[in-house]
């Protein structure tokens, strides 16, 4: 099939790699220019593992091409994907002006017939809007049907993840489209759920705030561990093994970051609200998860007193592990916590240093791992990159001033690191 993607953001540019890959005709429409040229080089715009070496492939063999204009390459698709950012607006909704102003330059585009469908994470209703823009945009004689496909591939295993999903969603507006996109996506084995435009988009939110709610409920259980003097790793991995529970997304840590989770509970307790629902679970998971963020200056404060003039070495940045995605990463407001309390703060991040010298702009930044525990008071382990698992911690027990670990992601043993003669705070334990 001839598909156009609209983005090539991480959702955009990794599903349409992935469908390039499949044998399709891929077009991926961008706004930069610089950015479109870049990836006709296959030089991608983010750090995704086997990202850059799939686009490349696909460039190679000719089935996957970039451009800067719609006209080009809707007309010649069988299906155009919505995959453009939906950030947070201030007041918590998501922000859907680039989708409505895309939807306009694809519905002038269309000919023949053509199905549209959307990746980005709209709001139930949301769909609708934009099916009446195209119906009313479009050029007589041009036939569209529309549908939500929503995306559920995390940072870091993003490939993967759209290789192998859990399962695949689409909210069809009728049964010619919903059958080209069920054949569109024949060859990726996974069940698949057919239902109605606000079935779906309400289906991506929900999917996501649960998670989040899964880790607010994981740190406050570590919460509690650590007030009982039980070990939260036991209770979680203990509670996991209950199949209706499940052992994933119940790792506790300085609370879940991203462009995705923080935005999508917002924009979920906005929607209820706007509906009259005071969606109040919604509300505690986001105050849990800042909390935790808090906890950990706390922990900073108790492990050396006053923090002025302190030198803090921070592991890790971004705010998951294999990315350089700084959005809402923990790191962010930890940092700025700690440096307002007077703390001189020196970070390493194996990729996401460049990303965060733009929102950190103050702080002192280490060329390895090693150089952020030269004189230090405290290490703080904020990402669980592996390479911070495999440290040497003779090497930095030798640059340290004081011995001494808070570890957010519970990344280490605490009783080697206290047998190297360090103190140890970790999350829940
Ligand atoms: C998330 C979802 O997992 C994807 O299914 C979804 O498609 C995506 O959002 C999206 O809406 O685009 P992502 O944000 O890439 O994916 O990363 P996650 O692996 O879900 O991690 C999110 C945050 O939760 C990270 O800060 C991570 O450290 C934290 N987390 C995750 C925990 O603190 N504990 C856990 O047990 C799991």
């Amino acid at each position: 099939m001839t598909i156009t993607f609209i983005g090539h953001g991480y959702v955009g540019l990794v599903t349409a790699a992935v469908f390039a890959d499949l044998g399709n005709t891929v077009n991926v429409v961008g706004h930069t220019p610089e950015k479109i040229e870049n990836l006709k080089k296959g030089i991608i715009p983010i750090f995704e593992p086997g990202l850059s070496e799939l686009v490349k492939k696909n460039i190679d063999a000719g089935r996957l091409m970039f451009t800067l204009s719609f006209d080009k390459v809707i007309p010649e698709a069988d299906v155009v994907f919505i995959a453009v950012g939906t950030p947070s607006t201030t007041t918590g909704d998501a922000d859907l002006s680039t989708v409505l102003d895309v939807a306009e330059k694809i519905g002038k585009n269309l000919k023949g017939y053509t199905v549209v469908a959307t990746k980005s994470t709209v709001p139930a209703g949301t769909n609708k809007k934009v099916q009446r823009i195209l119906a009313e945009s479009k050029p007589k004689g041009a036939e569209v049907s529309y549908a939500s496909v929503p995306e559920f591939l995390r940072e870091g295993s993003a490939i993967s993840d759209t290789v192998n999903p859990d399962r695949i969603v689409i909210g069809a507006s009728d049964s010619r489209a919903q059958k080209l996109l069920i054949k569109l996506h024949e060859p990726i084995k996974a069940p698949v759920v057919l239902t109605n435009f606000e079935t779906a988009e309400l289906i991506k939110y929900a999917a996501n705030s649960f998670l989040a709610l899964k880790i607010s409920y994981a740190n406050a259980i570590a919460k509690l561990s650590e007030l009982l003097g039980a070990d939260a790793l036991k209770v979680l991995e203990g509670i996991g093994m209950d199949k209706r529970i499940g052992s994933l997304f119940l790792s506790p840590g300085p609370g879940y970051g991203g462009s995705c989770f923080p935005k999508d509970v917002k924009a979920l307790i906005t929607i209820a609200k706007d509906n009259d629902y005071a969606f109040s679970l919604l509300e505690e998971v986001e105050n849990i998860n800042s909390q935790m963020r808090r906890d950990v200056v706390k922990k900073a404060r108790k492990a050396l007193g006053e923090l002025r003039g302190k030198k803090i070495g921070i592991l890790g940045l971004a705010f998951k592990p294999n990315t350089d995605d700084m959005r809402d990463a923990p790191a962010i407001d930890i940092i700025t916590l700690l440096v307002n309390d007077g703390a001189q703060i020196c970070a390493f991040d194996p990729q996401a240093m460049g990303n965060a010298k733009t929102v950190l702009p103050k702080i002192e930044y280490a060329r390895d791992m090693y150089s952020v525990a030269d004189g230090a008071d405290l290490l703080i382990v904020l990402t669980d990159w592996n390479d911070f698992k495999e440290i040497d911690l003779g090497e930095i027990k030798k640059r340290m001033k004081t011995l001494s670990i808070i570890d957010t992601r519970n990344i280490y043993e605490p009783s080697e690191i206290v047998k190297a003669g360090f103190s140890y705070i970790g999350v829940g334990r």
